[in-house]
């Protein structure tokens, strides 16, 4: 018994990721599902409420708040945008309006709706944006209102040292198709320049979708990051045949 436990410490503390059941809160779909989508759409929506506090024992981050250590554009351009320690409210509300299953070439489409998104964190800009150059970093704030976003997934198998078939992200691309509206606030821009910060402000609200549009590719990109390491964290923990058990 004794050894039982210690093995068992030992395993917690060195963090050996081993093959695990599916917990209870994940309704299991079937490889041969009738309607394969409509079961995993209808999964989703079930852990909803695991979803909005998170299960930090099988690595699903809490959504409500969801909390992003650093949103950083990869991307090429004109534009360096970082954003780190952001705090979203809202994303727990977000509804499946399409979802599209293909366990043959692993490819999955889904598209939600995110009626409201607030945002704080900390940025760190530099660049050329809507005709304008603009530079700081300090604490920043934002809403957004009626979001519409695509993400297509492409999975791939991979065997483990266990021996087991596991899925993992090969691609996720986020595509961001509609915000209706929004505000933001950049706290402290050109060094805390009030004149200059207030006229970037303004700018900015004024033009909202101009601006949205523009940083779109960076904001699409770090959310593909971002969601890939998750679905990676959750996906590691349990092979393919536990996810999706053949009959
Ligand atoms: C399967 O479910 C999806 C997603 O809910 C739905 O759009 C589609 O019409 C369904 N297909 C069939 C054949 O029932
Ligand atoms: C975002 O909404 C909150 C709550 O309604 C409000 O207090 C805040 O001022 C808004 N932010 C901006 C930048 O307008």
């Amino acid at each position: 018994m004794k050894t039982i436990v210690l093995i068992g410490l030992v395993l917690a503390i060195s963090g050996v990721a081993l093959a695990r059941d599916l917990p209870e809160f994940i309704h299991v779909c079937k490889k041969n599902e009738p309607n394969l989508s409509e079961c995993i759409k209808s999964s989703i929506i079930n852990l909803k409420p695991q979803l909005k506090t998170g299960m930090p024992d099988y690595k699903i981050p809490s959504l409500e708040p969801l909390m992003l250590k650093e949103l950083t554009a990869t991307a090429g351009g004109n534009l360096k945008l970082k954003i780190t320690n952001a705090i979203i409210h809202g994303s727990s509300d977000f509804l499946l309006t399409k979802l599209k299953a293909n366990l043959e070439t692993l490819t999955f489409i889904v598209d939600v709706d995110l009626p409201r998104l607030s945002i704080s964190g900390n940025y760190d800009v530099n660049g050329r944006i809507i005709l304008l150059y603009i530079r700081g970093n300090g604490p920043m704030q934002g809403n957004f209102t009626n979001s519409k976003a695509f993400v297509k997934i492409q999975m791939k198998e991979f065997k483990k040292e266990d021996g087991e078939s596991y899925l993992k992200v090969a691609e996720l691309k986020t595509k961001i198709a509609v915000v209706q509206d929004g505000a933001l606030h950049l706290e402290n821009l050109f060094g805390g320049d009030p004149v200059l910060g207030d006229a970037v402000n303004n700018a900015i609200n004024s033009n909202f979708n101009s601006f949205v549009t523009e940083i779109k590719p960076t904001v699409e990109n770090a959310i593909s990051n971002a969601f890939t390491d998750i679905a990676n964290g959750i996906l590691q923990q349990f092979p393919f045949k536990t996810l999706f058990p053949e009959s």
